[in-house]
């Protein structure tokens, strides 16, 4: 059956590298169908703010997460860590804390940098925050990209480095099929 897969970009900026990355995954696979899942009317987390169903930016952004069968999530690192942001949405995301939408929702992690680390540090911190409420990463792979504005064509908005391209599609592929095999214990 086909699968749907939201994307999650880390980077609000319009001429992210991220988003272009996410992007190109988005042409590789035309039995893949993609959402964006877009974080930019998320207002800042505040309890305050839960009250009833919560603001409709935040219901709108929980739906979208529902309705797919996992999520990748594209991402920046910032001073070594997870960008403000995409903290941001996964704690909203988070609420209820026994029952949110992250609980068993398959994620996988990609990330990008102009340098040389690939977001290794983001990518570690976001895994265990989203091990933390219950969803499930990817285990066992990670796809670091490093040296980024060397490998997308900025006018096109697209990665186009062959061999990254590559790596895009093996992580895809298995994070598609891995979707099925994902384990529903507590
Ligand atoms: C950065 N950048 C960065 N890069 C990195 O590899 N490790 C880091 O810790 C940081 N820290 C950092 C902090 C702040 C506040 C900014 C604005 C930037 C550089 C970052 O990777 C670069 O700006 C990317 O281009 C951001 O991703 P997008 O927006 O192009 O997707």
């Amino acid at each position: 059956m086909t699968k749907t897969i939201g994307l999650i970009v880390g980077s609000l900026r319009k001429a992210s590298y991220n988003r272009m990355v996410a992007q190109t995954l988005s042409e590789l696979d035309a039995s893949i169908a993609f959402k964006w899942i877009e974080l930019k009317e998320l207002p800042l987390f505040n309890e305050d703010l839960e009250a009833g169903d919560g603001p409709e930016a935040v219901q709108v952004f929980k739906a979208a997460i529902q309705a797919v069968d996992g999520v990748i999530i594209v991402s920046p690192e910032y001073n070594s860590g997870i960008p403000g942001v995409l903290k941001n949405a996964i704690d909203w995301a988070s609420r209820p804390s026994r029952s949110s939408v992250l609980r068993r929702k398959p994620f996988g992690l990609i990330g990008a940098t102009p340098g040389g680390m690939g977001t290794v540090h983001a990518q570690l911190q976001t895994r265990h925050i989203l091990e933390s409420v219950q969803a499930q990463v990817l285990p066992f792979q990670k796809l670091l990209i490093s040296q980024v504005h060397t490998k997308v064509d900025a006018e096109q908005h697209r990665l186009t480095d062959e061999k990254t391209k590559e790596y895009l599609q093996a992580y895809l592929q298995k994070f598609v099929h891995w979707i099925d095999h994902v384990p529903t214990l507590d």
